[in-house]
């Protein structure tokens, strides 16, 4: 199993790598890239934690033997925001930069599934689509937006709320990854029922979480310590269903949903990516209203994407 992390030495990236180095399985390859000169050093470092798994560093020169050969590649490379921005701003600089590493995808492993990390991910996980595309090597199976912070979000204030152990929460979490495009379907937790002023606290609580860690880190960046964590376990996800296992699991993905072109569902996961589209089942009535007026907002968001490639 080879791994490659682009964009290793910013905050998710170290913290992702740091985890992978961890819990990958013995013999496999981890791969990090970044046009940081720091990347060479972050490798050696993680180098010395004593397991089965091989790190190697590559800078900006050398995208192409950082991909060659990969089985999976996660995306963090990019600007993160600052207290007043929302993630939309950030399309003008990122957009150029995933774009860039789309195609080095293409020339070098064009079989890998790919986890896009870098926001806005309603926007750049269209943009990978259409190099793809572009390149006749697209395979909608094997893309993902990872969504897994907003999961990992609403297990954690679930819990919090509940007075209940994180491992017992489950929580489907749809849509988009920004603002009212991330919907939790807290009609759907098993074993915990929300009064109405609950959900309607919760329910804009994890969509703006993100915003509390940017305002929290006051011009530091976003999260990345989270980040790292839901990261790794969405791409060992990844790495379990390559290995047979069968996984399901929540992505933003290109699965055909009569809401959006793209929407973050249920999916299980096999050899080859996606092996299968699953539905997410029956929303409440405050679901079916929260997602009907987010698909506006997520469209044009998919649209800037294919629209910046066009
Ligand atoms: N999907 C999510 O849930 C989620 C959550 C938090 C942050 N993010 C996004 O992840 C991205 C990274 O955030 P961060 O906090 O790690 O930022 P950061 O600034 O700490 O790290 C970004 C890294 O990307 C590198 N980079 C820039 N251009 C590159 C290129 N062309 N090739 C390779 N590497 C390149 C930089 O050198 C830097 O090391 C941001 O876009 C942020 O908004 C997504």
């Amino acid at each position: 199993m080879k791994v490659t992390v682009l964009g290793a030495a910013g905050g998710i990236g170290q913290a992702l790598s740091l985890l992978l180095k961890t819990q990958l399985p013995a013999g496999s390859e981890l791969s990090l890239y970044d046009v940081a000169p720091v990347v060479p050093g972050v490798a050696v470092d993680l180098s010395h934690i004593p397991t089965d798994v091989q790190v190697a560093g590559f800078g900006a020169d050398d995208l192409a033997a950082a991909l060659a050969n990969a089985d999976i590649v996660i995306i963090p490379a990019g600007m993160p925001r600052k207290p007043g921005m929302d993630r939309a701003d950030l399309f003008a600089v990122n957009a150029g930069i995933i774009k860039t590493l789309a195609e080095g995808i293409v020339a070098n492993c064009p079989k890998a599934l790919v986890g896009i990390i870098t926001n806005p991910v309603n926007g750049t996980v269209p943009i990978v689509a259409e190099v793809f595309k572009k390149a006749g090597t697209y395979e909608a199976n094997r893309v993902f937006g990872v969504t897994t912070l907003d999961v990992i979000r609403s297990e954690t204030f679930i819990a919090e709320l509940k007075g209940l152990s994180t491992s017992d929460i489950k929580v489907p979490v749809i849509g988009g990854h920004s603002g009212t495009t991330i919907l939790p379907l807290l009609s759907q937790v098993e074993g915990v029922e929300f009064s109405q002023a609950e959900i309607d606290a919760l329910t804009p609580r994890i969509q703006n979480a993100g915003t509390e860690v940017v305002n929290a880190k006051a011009g530091g960046g976003s999260a990345t310590l989270s980040m790292g964590a839901a990261a790794a376990r969405f791409c060992m996800s990844l790495v379990k269903g390559l290995q047979g296992e069968d996984v399901i699991d929540y992505a933003y993905v290109d699965g055909n949903t009569a809401d959006a072109d793209f929407f973050a569902q249920p999916i299980r996961l096999g050899k080859n990516g996606i092996e299968e589209y699953l539905p997410y089942g029956e929303l409440s009535a405050y679901e079916e209203n929260a997602k009907n007026e987010m698909l506006a907002t997520l469209n044009k968001d998919i649209q800037e994407g294919i629209d910046f490639m066009a």
